[in-house]
């Protein structure tokens, strides 16, 4: 790593290219007066570091990304709330970028009926111009990706040249502030939040970085709090001390020290040296609420698949079955059910999926991977065997596996989304 690559890491954790940092040197020395590479390196103010990292950040955001995530937050806040219905509920959403993020948190909140007094945004972004805008609550086109485009006439004013500015209402309701996570002031936000959304960011991070910003975001988190991450940052979590929640699609996580869940998989001893553990439940997802947008549909079986001999419900049972055994415990069984689902269905990538938790489970890892290895061979974008073989490569201590694993993984829920 070059000397600069090292300056920047330590600045701001994210593991940068060399070529990355290098292009934004150059665009550096342009602006300032240095004669050199290195001239400019020594001459370095925080200033001046201010205005390098901007130019090595990936502020790419847009109001509704990942849509279930918010639906998931809204079911957590409403339980709070109904709970308790004069408290706070304290949202954290770091990092913010430009506020698209944050922004959706309150539009959806206040679509949801809560009232405004009844919940909070704090919004990090260790990017001062990401910051800059979020707070101007102004935004163009790029940033209204999502399909379903109402909520822009509920809560945005155009502000003339195609551009939208979020409306006062919701913008009281978020709180924006610089700030880097891994810098982040414990002593009076220890348990602070109730919601934290970390969602993109890890992506960036190395090893120990990635394990550092994590204790952070865990020691910001209440016990019995929610977290929102990214698709490909789930594995991460579930290795530093959190469990995935069955929310579809949501990337939603709890702490494991949190209440013990109903499913299998995130109440048994973890084997040492600690398994991975599965991004989601084994049992079908939960049915989402007649407002919720569609979750993105699974990926369907490859054409090479025979027709069975047995009708395909009585196959899809067997699956489903299969789940629900195992989340009552009872493997054996479970494992049986995949077994004749395979008589009918020898390419099922899904049952040779739901193989590999059992084992997984079980304290097999090797079959695990075995069973995975042959789902993703049937399947080839598989995105959830995907993560859990990268999370097997890291357990295994094979980083440049797990890279390319999750790079795949990522491809694959980028075409999907598009699609
Ligand atoms: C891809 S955006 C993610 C925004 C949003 N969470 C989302 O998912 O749409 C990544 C953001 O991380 C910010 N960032 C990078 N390093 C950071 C750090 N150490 N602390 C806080 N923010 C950071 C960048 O400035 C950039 O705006």
């Amino acid at each position: 790593m070059t000397p600069a690559q090292t300056m920047l890491r330590a600045a701001t954790g994210l593991n940068l290219s060399k070529s990355i940092v290098e292009r934004a040197i150059k665009n550096r020395m342009e602006q300032t007066a240095a004669k050199d590479h290195d001239d400019y390196l020594r001459q370095m103010t925080p200033e001046e570091m201010t205005a390098l990292v901007e130019l090595v950040v990936v502020p790419e955001s847009w109001f509704y990304r990942d849509p279930q995530a918010f639906v998931a937050m809204t079911d957590f806040a409403r339980a709070r709330l109904a709970a308790n219905n004069d408290r706070l509920v304290r949202i954290l959403s770091i990092p913010c970028a430009g506020g698209e993020e944050p922004y959706t948190i309150a539009m959806v909140l206040t679509d949801a009926g809560i009232p405004p007094e009844n919940f909070m945004v704090d919004a990090f972004d260790i990017s001062p111009t990401c910051v800059a805008r979020a707070k101007s609550g102004i935004y163009g086109r790029n940033a209204f990706r999502a399909q379903d485009l109402a909520f822009r006439d509920l809560h945005f004013t155009s502000a003339g040249d195609g551009d939208y500015r979020v409306n006062d209402e919701i913008r009281k309701q978020v709180r924006f502030k610089q700030g880097n996570l891994l810098e982040f002031d414990l002593s009076t936000r220890a348990g602070y939040y109730d919601v934290v959304f970390c969602r993109n960011l890890l992506i960036y991070f190395d090893k120990p970085t990635t394990k550092a910003a994590i204790e952070k975001l865990s020691a910001l988190l209440m016990d019995d709090g929610q977290l929102f991450a990214g698709y490909a940052e789930v594995p991460s979590f579930c290795q530093h001390g959190f469990s995935p929640l069955s929310h579809n699609q949501a990337f939603g996580l709890q702490k494991e020290t949190a209440a013990p869940r109903k499913s299998l998989h995130t109440t048994r001893t973890p084997a040492k040296p600690p398994a991975p553990k599965a991004t989601r439940s084994i049992a079908s997802p939960p049915s989402l609420p007649p407002s919720a947008p569609a979750p993105r549909p699974r990926v369907a079986a490859p054409a090479a698949v025979k027709p069975a001999t047995a009708p395909p419900a009585v196959a899809a049972n067997l699956l489903a079955e299969a789940r629900r055994l195992a989340d009552l415990g009872d493997i054996k069984a479970a494992e049986t059910r995949c077994r004749d689902h395979l008589a009918l269905h020898p390419e099922s990538a899904e049952a040779y999926f739901i193989l590999g938790l059992l084992n997984e489970l079980t304290n097999k890892p090797k079959m695990a991977e075995d069973y995975w290895k042959r789902c993703i061979y049937l399947q080839p974008d598989h995105y959830e065997a995907l993560c859990h073989l990268a999370l097997l490569a890291e357990a295994n201590n094979d980083a440049s596996g797990a890279a390319a694993l999750k790079a795949r993984a990522a491809r694959i829920y980028k075409r999907q989304q598009a699609s």
